[in-house]
């Protein structure tokens, strides 16, 4: 599916305002997501880091976590924007991890992951682009 102009503005923007949610005082670097259902719902996440460090999570997995957890299971793209000290200087592109749980629950083909460096910067990859021959739920049936 196509998104609108209009739509990857709102979840750009829904991502950044996550930016002042991130709880990083250990890495000092914040990431917001934006995950698009195909209800048309948007889940937020930012990332949440933790004294332990491995119990942290990335705002990719909050937001689909948080969407998850709430019943929704199909969906079509996420935003993702990061910067240390909350300002955005460049691309930040998703972990492997989070990348593997997208395809827990997305389409390789179509689900689009959108990476921002600002409001009108940004590019958009397929899950399949971004983490080529991947394994997921599929490969166990
Ligand atoms: N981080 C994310 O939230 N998403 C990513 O895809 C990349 C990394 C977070 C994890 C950690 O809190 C901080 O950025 C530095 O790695």
């Amino acid at each position: 599916m196509k998104l609108s102009e209009e739509k990857i503005q709102e979840l750009i923007r829904e991502a950044s305002k996550m930016l002042m949610r991130s709880y990083i005082p250990y890495s000092h670097f914040a990431v917001g997501a934006a995950l698009l259902c195909e209800d048309g719902r948007i889940y937020t996440g930012c990332n949440i880091e933790n004294a332990a460090f491995t119990p942290s999570n990335c705002a990719e997995r909050t937001a689909f976590f948080k969407a998850v957890s709430e019943g929704e299971m199909k969906f079509t793209a996420i935003a993702i924007i990061g910067g240390k000290n909350r300002k955005v200087t460049d691309f930040c592109a998703p972990c492997g991890v989070c990348r593997q749980v997208m395809m827990e629950f997305c389409n390789p083909q179509t689900f689009q992951v959108i990476t921002a460096k600002s409001q009108d910067e940004y590019r958009i990859d397929t899950l399949a682009q971004v983490l080529p021959d991947g394994f997921g739920p599929g490969n166990l049936s």
